[in-house]
């Protein structure tokens, strides 16, 4: 069943009920200024961080759901006793004659219509500057004139989203408004040490306002019978401590046909400290003045609308594809993309399932989160790069999060996750294929954010790689640490008290668990690692790299290798995890799917071999889970993976993240029928018409799918902020598709089914366009026949940096060479 469709001429997804089974959401902003957003209006804004400085409020977990947003009522006096309704169907569940959402880029709109009165609304955050702009239009399709009340309703947040749901014995005393009419100014705090406030107007004079929520809605009631929407009236209120909230009663009159347009606008403003006050106790607000002024008529709005829409237009030109496969097409080319874009801003941040004051930005989700952004705004994920880097120690080891505001390290998770460093590696190796920057490498650069302590972007890196020789175990393999990157496996914590921290708590340092996957995550950048030394003049080191990399391939080997598969691990007492030998957990994905991307056992059998084995005990319709046999009991030396009823999250859960790494590790195999098949599985695309089970939104990847042995098997949860977004990206794109920036250029070497007969790809790559059309009417799954770039013939599958601005033509024939 579905709950809408793909626009792709307008790049929109479009939801045609607004009863979907999970609020499906959009993300505006894609700079400094956010707003999460779903289809029925609801969500909630900040500026920054999620969790420091957080605009309005939304009380997660609630009942009924998504509760809380930017809400419009409307009150139709020309209907006997008045009708009263949310035209964005939530809060008040409105029966509507018509209701449509569209998801776009960076913005949605919600239509709706009901006894004659058409409503839309248009939700977007302006490029490069800090607020959210609704614009309304109301519009009257019967043949009377209408009289109506429109009401608007935000409610603020005091700032500190988690002081905000916790210390109400100070918070219901100190909230603060001012209103000038149809602006509203919530100032909470700004009497003492901040220097912000928000902004909610209109571009319309009012008939009154309301800013304390126990007088606008009444004690008892929800957000779905407000007293002052039912009474027609605004009471001027102005709150002062309790729950301060912006609302605006505007009367609308409409002859028939006629339509009206308003520009409400919810922004962050900021004062230099001395320019605070206007007058004593009167904020200073020429910078919302000026912010408005922008904003302040229907036009304006549309042209910022237009420009937000050249921008991503311009975005996407980078990497476009089309082909016979729509779904693909519209996933790769758009919506993975995009979301590639909300993973890179927002980390593990905000989202439905994530609260915005848990996890900031994690140090290996951010580089990993890189890798599916760095082609669309490559000096952005080098100032990231940067920032991540300086939140990593001496020793090599890293903050495992750090808060996006203050690009500082949380000391509460603190460090000890073993895989950490080597993402640096790999996010900096992909920043330097993408752009040719190997400067880079020369920036200053802090360690834990100790200026005394920096040293360039190149020693970071090095102390990486040393990080992982420096810490192995007895079968010369990694040591884990606290997790690698399955947090669940918890190899030195044995924890039996209720509700500790899993990833926190070491309370049984063994100093011998170990694990496969680090291996193979140091066996696949270990060569990048080198090259960049070696590209650099640092050929000692990059010999050293070298030779580092063999005898890690020689341990996984000797060592890693059980039979049918490659290994996970070695616990706490030296025993085997993810072999035959065990009970549940005999074989996992990660470093199955890691050892063969990283290219180990491609010489002798062995990566054909663990790719089978996966797919015969691993795979399901829905994609590949995590392990198997799911763990049926809680394991102590195990940690938190088997913590999780079967099926779910990393106990045998369909975890997408690491779907992808099989499918380039299929490609690798040259086997283009099964990678495609392992990539259409996750894509949330191909079950647009199953939305009822998977219930999350069709044009996002979710963390996790629930797995064969869950109740709820196919069921998603926790989408949109995931590393399967950039890895899905990078499976697709680099790896199927087959074009592949590297050090010196533009590799082409597509890996497809038989089946797919062409496709086409125009890819921006060091300021030039290249579009490369592949040809495969020879019908195989991979190998390049020959290659012509403007018409001639090219020797091997790397296209040349050429750098002009021009677009290059390239034509593929797939085939036998
Ligand atoms: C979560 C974390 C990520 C981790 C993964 C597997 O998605 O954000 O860092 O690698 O779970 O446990
Ligand atoms: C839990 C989750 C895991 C996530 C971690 C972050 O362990 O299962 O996916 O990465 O929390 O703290």
């Amino acid at each position: 069943m579905q709950y809408g469709f793909f626009d792709d001429e307008a790049r929109e997804y479009v939801i045609t009920r607004p009863d979907t089974p999970y609020p499906w959401i959009n993300y505006l902003g894609c700079d400094q200024f956010y707003g999460l957003f779903s289809n029925t209006s609801g969500g909630y804004c900040f500026y920054q961080d999620a969790r420091m400085l957080r605009l309005t409020r939304y009380r997660y977990n609630n009942v009924p759901t998504d509760g809380g947003g930017r809400y419009f009522y409307l009150r139709d006096n020309s209907r006997d006793g008045a009708d009263v309704w949310t035209p964005s169907w939530m809060p008040m569940k409105s029966a509507l004659d018509r209701y449509e959402c569209r998801h776009g880029l960076g913005y949605s709109r919600i239509s709706s219509a009901l006894n004659g009165l058409t409503f839309t609304q248009t939700s977007f955050v302006p490029i490069k500057d800090n607020c959210e702009i609704h614009k309304i239009v109301l519009t009257n399709e019967s043949n009377a004139t209408k009289n109506v009340d429109m009401f608007s309703f935000v409610e603020f947040c005091l700032w500190n989203a988690f002081d905000d749901m916790t210390n109400f014995q100070r918070n219901y005393s100190i909230g603060e408004v001012e209103a000038e009419g149809p602006r509203i100014y919530h100032k909470t705090e700004y009497r003492e040490r901040r220097n912000h406030y928000a902004v909610w107007a209109v571009n319309v004079p009012v008939a009154g306002f309301d800013t304390d929520r126990e007088s606008f809605l009444g004690l008892y009631n929800g957000f779905d019978h407000p007293d002052t929407v039912f009474a027609g009236k605004a009471n001027n209120s102005l709150a002062s401590g309790w729950a301060p909230i912006g609302s605006h009663h505007i009367k609308v009159e409409l002859a028939p046909g006629q339509s009206k347009a308003f520009v409400f606008v919810l922004g962050y403003c900021e004062n230099p400290e001395d320019q605070k006050w206007a007058s004593p106790g009167i904020i200073n607000k020429a910078p919302a003045n000026a912010m408005l002024e922008k904003y302040n008529s229907p036009e304006a709005a549309d042209k910022a609308l237009t420009a937000l829409n050249d921008y991503w237009t311009a975005l996407l030109g980078r990497f476009t594809v089309s082909a016979d496969d729509k779904n693909m097409a519209r996933m790769a080319g758009v919506w993975n993309q995009y979301q590639c874009m909300v993973t890179f801003n927002m980390s593990r941040s905000a989202s439905y399932f994530e609260s915005g004051i848990g996890r900031g930005m994690g140090f290996r989700d951010s580089n990993q989160d890189l890798l599916g952004f760095v082609h669309l705004v490559p000096e952005r994920a080098r100032a990231r790069i940067l920032d991540i880097a300086a939140t990593q120690f001496p020793d090599g080891s890293a903050y495992h999060q750090y808060q996006p505001l203050t690009k500082r390290g949380n000391n509460e998770v603190g460090t000890g996750f073993n895989d950490d460093p080597l993402w640096l590696i790999c996010g900096v190796a992909a920043y330097i294929k993408e752009t040719g920057n190997y400067d880079i490498l020369e920036e200053q650069v802090p360690f834990d954010n100790n200026e005394e302590l920096a040293d360039s972007l190149f020693v970071h890196l090095k102390r990486s790689f040393d990080y992982t020789l420096t810490h192995s175990g007895p079968h010369r393999l990694p040591l884990i640490g606290r997790a690698d990157w399955n947090d669940c496996l918890n190899l030195n914590c044995f924890s039996k008290t209720p509700g500790e921290s899993f990833q926190t708590t070491a309370n049984y340092e063994s100093g011998i668990a170990e694990s496969l996957m680090i291996a193979s995550l140091f066996v696949f950048i270990g060569p990048d690692y080198a090259e960049i030394c070696r590209r650099t003049g640092r050929t000692e080191e990059a010999e050293r790299a070298d030779k580092a990399v063999i005898a890690m391939i020689e341990a996984i080997k000797e060592h890693g290798w059980d039979g049918n598969w490659f290994l996970r691990a070695y616990d706490a007492m030296g025993k085997k995890i993810g072999s035959s030998e065990c009970e549940d957990g005999q074989i996992f994905i990660e470093s199955n799917g890691f050892a063969v991307m990283a290219g180990i056992g491609l010489d002798d059998g062995r990566a054909r071999k663990a790719l089978d084995s996966v797919k015969e005990q691993l795979d399901t319709k829905y994609g590949i889970v995590l392990l198997q046999p799911a763990y049926k009991e809680y394991h102590v030396e195990l940690g938190e993976v088997s913590s999780y009823p079967p099926g779910y999250k990393e106990n045998a859960g369909i975890f997408c993240h690491n779907n992808p790494w099989v499918t380039i590790a299929e490609t690798q195999l040259g086997r283009g029928t099964r990678a495609f098949e392992t990539y259409t599985k996750i894509c949330p695309a191909y079950r647009e018409d199953d939305s009822k089970l998977r219930r999350l939104e069709p044009y996002v990847y979710a963390q996790m799918v629930a797995g064969k042995d869950a109740q709820n098997f196919g069921e998603a949860k926790n989408s949109w902020l995931t590393g399967t977004a950039a890895w899905a990206f990078v499976s697709i794109s680099q790896y199927i598709l087959g074009v592949r920036p590297v050090f010196d250029g533009l590799l082409i070497d597509p890996c497809i089914p038989a089946s797919m007969k062409g496709f086409s790809v125009t890819r921006h790559f060091r300021n030039a366009y290249y579009h490369i059309t592949v040809n495969n009417t020879a019908g195989v799954e991979k190998g390049v026949a020959s290659v012509s770039l403007d018409g001639k013939s090219l020797d091997g599958i790397v296209l040349p940096v050429l750098g002009d601005g021009r677009t290059h033509e390239v034509v593929v024939t797939m085939g036998a060479k």
